[in-house]
């Protein structure tokens, strides 16, 4: 068998997390069609009503910590493991905001779009661990405000996470992987098309072809509790 890429940059949505019993966004029935992102996932519909978009939050938080990793997440982390002790890197890059990465085994985990297990102060812009509810009542540990308190989640109309770092593994990578994204958000969107201008190999890894499904070298579909960890022991990752 062929030696495994040496630098793998892989790039998570929320399908790797649905089998773990957590919506995605855009299927039928996803969140984003029970509910309206733009009263609850920006600046704006904070700033009207913080306690509506805090208990959101606080839900999905519950949610998240209720669920369990599955083969997915623990392939890619073994997969991290394995290519680390060669010498290599698997870039593990997520969209997603639940910790089942880092559950699942992950040692770095870059979350684009924040995390759940966070909260920040738009008071004095101190970020911390947060399992808990977020109540607008709870006083920053930082600087003692009360009423400041925000998810430490990328809202629409804000910008990823990390994107400097993003961009430098991006373009040291022998191969890209997409994993569970219908490709419709930007900048996660836009990283297949910067994979291919670098002549980077690149792979969709999804239930069904996604929007930017024409743009991959190469694409395996069904749950990614399957393909996932097929994939990877396919590059002797497993
Ligand atoms: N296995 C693999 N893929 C799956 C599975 C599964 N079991 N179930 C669903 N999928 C695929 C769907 O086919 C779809 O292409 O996962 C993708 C989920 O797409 P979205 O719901 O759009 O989620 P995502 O791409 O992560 O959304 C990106 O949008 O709303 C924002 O911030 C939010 O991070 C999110 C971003």
């Amino acid at each position: 068998m062929a030696s495994p890429p040496a630098r793998i940059f892989v790039l998570t949505g929320a399908g790797i997390s649905a089998e773990s019993g957590l919506g995605t966004f855009r299927d039928r029935g996803g969140i984003w069609e029970r509910f309206d992102p733009m009263r609850l996932a920006t600046p704006e519909a904070f700033a009207a009503d913080p306690d509506t978009v805090l208990d959101f939050y606080n839900w999905r938080r519950r949610n998240a910590l209720a669920a369990e990793p599955n083969p997915a997440h623990r392939a890619l982390a073994r997969a991290q493991a394995r290519l680390a002790d060669g010498g290599g890197r698997l870039f593990l890059c997520t969209q997603n905001v639940d910790d089942l990465h880092e559950r699942g085994g992950a040692e770095a985990v870059t979350h684009m779009h924040g995390a759940l297990l966070r909260a920040r102060c738009t008071g004095c812009g101190h970020g911390f661990a947060c399992r808990g509810d977020i109540l607008r009542a709870d006083p920053c540990p930082g600087c003692a405000r009360t009423g400041t308190l925000r998810p430490d989640i990328v809202w629409f109309g804000e910008m990823p996470m990390h994107l400097e770092a993003i961009d430098a593994r991006l373009r040291e990578a022998d191969l890209f992987v997409a994993v569970g994204t219908s490709g419709s958000v930007l900048s996660a969107a836009g990283y297949v098309t910067q994979a291919r201008s670098l002549g980077i190999r690149t792979c969709e890894l999804n239930l069904e072809p996604s929007d930017n499904a024409s743009l991959f070298d190469e694409a395996r579909y069904g749950p990614a509790s399957e393909i996932v960890p097929a994939f990877l022991a396919d590059l002797g990752l497993a």
